[in-house]
């Protein structure tokens, strides 16, 4: 067998309706995953399931900011081999703007809701013992912070830390636990900034990509080597993915 192949390998995705998420599920599907998909929106969430290789594919729809949704959607869950973190916003704020609401809404859904959900699925012994990963979507923007990202930059720092912790304490059942850190990929949260900024200042970013924009499928790739056994001594890593 490939040690690349997810045959007989289960993945769910988190933000599995946009962007890294989507891309995510597909390519894990294309691999051989059976994959459940995640995320909000009805239609969207639709059609990735509709792109999704090879059969036995569920979708769940759910708000992970809601505790009984994540209970609900825990219970609906097969055992797993894989679990993929990858909701997000991208709202920006300058310190001087930042209030309890703020904080509150950013950390709810990038952070409270991948460690809410993560010890829902342990909790339920919905992750398979021995060679099973977790992998958490965080940003470079971590090492190389932007203006007014403030809240956005905190959550994934606290959400590489606590991987770093989960790392240590799921080590011994069989589970790794990986980090990536994508530079600006494009997705929908991309268009995003380009409206709250400037087309202008997403041609910056382009530039200082040494490899340009990053497409969703360079992060899924790099995702599938996390789930897949290609990947069964590698822990407690955050791997940039900058293009250069
Ligand atoms: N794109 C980039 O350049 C880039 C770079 C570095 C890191 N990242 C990170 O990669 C991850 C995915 O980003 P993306 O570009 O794919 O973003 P995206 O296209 O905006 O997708 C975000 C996903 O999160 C889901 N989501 C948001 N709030 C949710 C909630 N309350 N409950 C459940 N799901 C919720 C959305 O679901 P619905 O649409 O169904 O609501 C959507 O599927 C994020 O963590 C982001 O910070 C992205």
């Amino acid at each position: 067998m490939n040690a690349f192949d997810l045959k007989g390998k289960t993945v769910l995705v988190t933000g599995a309706s946009s962007g890294l998420g989507r891309q995510t599920a597909i390519t894990a599907s294309e691999h051989g995953a059976r994959v459940v998909v995640t995320g909000r929106n009805n239609t969207r969430l639709n059609e990735t399931y509709e792109l999704l290789h090879g059969e036995g594919h569920q979708q769940i729809l759910a708000d992970l900011t809601i505790q009984s949704d994540i209970d609900r959607l825990v219970g609906a869950l097969p055992i797993l081999d894989g679990l993929v973190h990858s909701t997000g916003i991208s709202e920006l704020s300058p310190a001087r703007f930042i209030t309890e609401e703020v904080i509150a809404k950013t950390f709810r859904i990038s952070f409270d809701a991948s460690v809410l959900l993560t010890a829902g699925i342990l909790g339920k012994k919905k992750l398979a013992k021995g060679s099973s990963s977790i992998v958490f979507i965080s940003s470079i923007s971590t090492r190389y912070p932007f203006v007014g990202g403030a809240m956005y930059i905190s959550a994934k720092a606290a959400l590489e830390a606590y991987a770093r912790v989960l790392a240590l304490e799921l080590a011994s059942r069989g589970t790794r636990v990986n980090c990536i850190a994508p530079a600006f990929v494009r997705t929908p949260m991309l268009n995003e900034t380009a409206e709250n900024f400037s087309q202008e200042a997403v041609n910056k970013i382009e530039e200082r990509q040494l490899l340009g924009l990053g497409d969703p499928v360079d992060v899924a790739n790099t995702i599938v080597f996390y789930l897949a056994d290609a990947s069964k001594w590698v822990s407690a890593t955050n791997l940039i993915l900058g293009g250069g």
